[in-house]
């Protein structure tokens, strides 16, 4: 593949659960294109460095990889679900001129304003978790308690769907989202459940409009004469659980375990709250576990990465969280500045496919922190961080648990 270059076994490993993997640093200023070996044994080219992993990402001609495409598997036939399908048994066009159709609509509904008017809905949905947390025993998981059920209550709140419907909601992404703990019959009953759930709550947006995301898209792509179909619509529903759900619930519970783990920088959050925005962004791209394989893209043409030629045919992972530590890109990468700005870390991906929740994951982020101070400031981890354990996910990085007192 690349000639002389280093080959890495994914995924990495580190020392504790919030640090990086050692071998980055050096991967970065030795072989900032390496060879990654994955656990299927398939082989791709592995990125690092923040220029690369930018530049390969804002590159219009490559995509994630499709069904289709003869790309390098990540683990052997047979295991992962919707997560490790990386969307593509979805029915939403993942490539070309019907995925920037597809963005467009979505972009109508995603905008800074509409995410902002959501803050106080989600605030108080925040309040109801904490006040059920704290009613609860002691200790607590936060990610149980707050982390999972805040973005999916979200975006329970983003489709139109009755808040009488959240738990209902939470039950599916789970069972989409975890490939170990739901039998196969499971998964598909709730993926059953969850398509005539949707097609139903589309039928009734189309016959009474409110101002969720579902009438506006409905609306919108009528407008422009590219109606959606209802299975459109369902898809995109089911894309926003898969895309907005664990990725949210994962980073909320390692922005918590950042904060508490330096009891300096909760400290100072508690001092200062004007330092709420920063610190959302800066925890973003800190976070040393964005994922074991990091954001791929296959190659349909030869590509000038480094000063390398990237056959046709290969599959580039982007190390997101490497390309955030980057000495070349963030002046003290390691340290966690709750100040730091700007902040041009690349946690959303870039160009073409970067993240279409990104404003909403903020105000998410944002809710969090602003209601955890506001209500617990003696919060704490209620074991030592070194304890607490990672999981081996296949795509979104996260911690099992998080154990906490106050
Ligand atoms: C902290 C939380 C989140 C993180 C770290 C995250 C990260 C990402 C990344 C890296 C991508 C680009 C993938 C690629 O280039 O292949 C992406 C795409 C996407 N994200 Fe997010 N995301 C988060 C939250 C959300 C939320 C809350 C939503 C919506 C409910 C969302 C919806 C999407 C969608 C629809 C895409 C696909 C865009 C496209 O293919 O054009 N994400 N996200």
């Amino acid at each position: 593949m690349t000639s002389g270059a280093h080959t890495v076994r994914l995924p990495l490993t580190s020392e504790g659960p919030l640090d990086p993997p050692a071998p980055l640093k050096e991967l970065r200023d030795r072989c900032p294109v390496a060879t990654a070996v994955l656990p299927s044994g398939d082989t791709g080219a592995y990125l690092t460095r923040y220029e690369d992993v930018r530049q390969l990402l804002s590159d219009g001609r490559f995509s994630r990889p499709t069904a289709e495409d003869n790309a390098a598997r990540i683990a052997p036939e047979g295991a992962g679900g919707v997560a490790a399908g990386g969307g593509s048994s979805l029915a939403i066009p993942l490539k070309g001129e019907g995925h920037q159709r597809w963005r467009r609509h979505l972009s109508k509904y995603f905008t800074a304003k509409r995410m902002r008017a959501l803050h106080p809905r989600m605030t108080a949905t925040a309040h109801l978790l904490v006040d059920r947390m704290l009613a609860g025993s002691r200790p607590a998981d936060l990610k149980a308690a707050f982390g999972f059920p805040l973005p999916v209550y979200v975006i329970c709140d983003l489709l139109g769907a009755p808040a009488d419907d959240r738990d209902r909601f939470s039950h599916w992404s789970d069972s989409f989202l975890s490939v170990t703990r739901f039998t196969r019959q499971e998964t598909e009953t709730a993926h059953r459940e969850f398509v005539s759930y949707m097609t139903d709550l589309v039928a009734t947006k189309r016959a009474a409009p409110g101002d969720d995301l579902l009438s506006v898209l409905i609306a919108e792509s009528a407008a422009e004469g590219e109606g959606m179909s209802d299975d459109e619509l369902v898809a995109t529903g089911m894309a926003l659980l898969v895309a907005g759900h664990e990725t949210t619930a994962n980073m909320i519970v390692k922005m918590a375990a950042m904060l508490l783990s330096d009891r300096d920088r909760w400290e100072r959050l508690l001092a200062d709250r004007s330092l709420t925005r920063t610190t959302v962004d800066e925890a973003l791209r800190y976070d040393a576990n964005l994922g074991n394989f990091g954001t791929r893209r296959y190659l349909h043409e030869d590509a000038e990465i480094a000063g390398q030629t990237l056959p046709a045919g290969t599959t580039v992972f982007c190390d997101m969280s490497s390309a955030n530590r980057d000495e070349r890109a963030f002046a003290d990468p390691d340290d966690m500045d709750l100040g730091r700005s700007p902040n041009p870390h690349l946690t959303f991906g870039a160009g073409p496919h970067s993240c279409l929740g990104q404003s909403l994951a903020r105000t998410e982020l944002q809710v969090t922190l602003e209601v955890l101070l506001d209500r617990v400031p003696t919060l704490r981890p209620a074991v030592p961080v070194a304890e607490l354990e990672k999981i081996d996910g296949l795509s979104v990085g996260g911690l099992r648990a998080l154990p906490v007192d106050w």
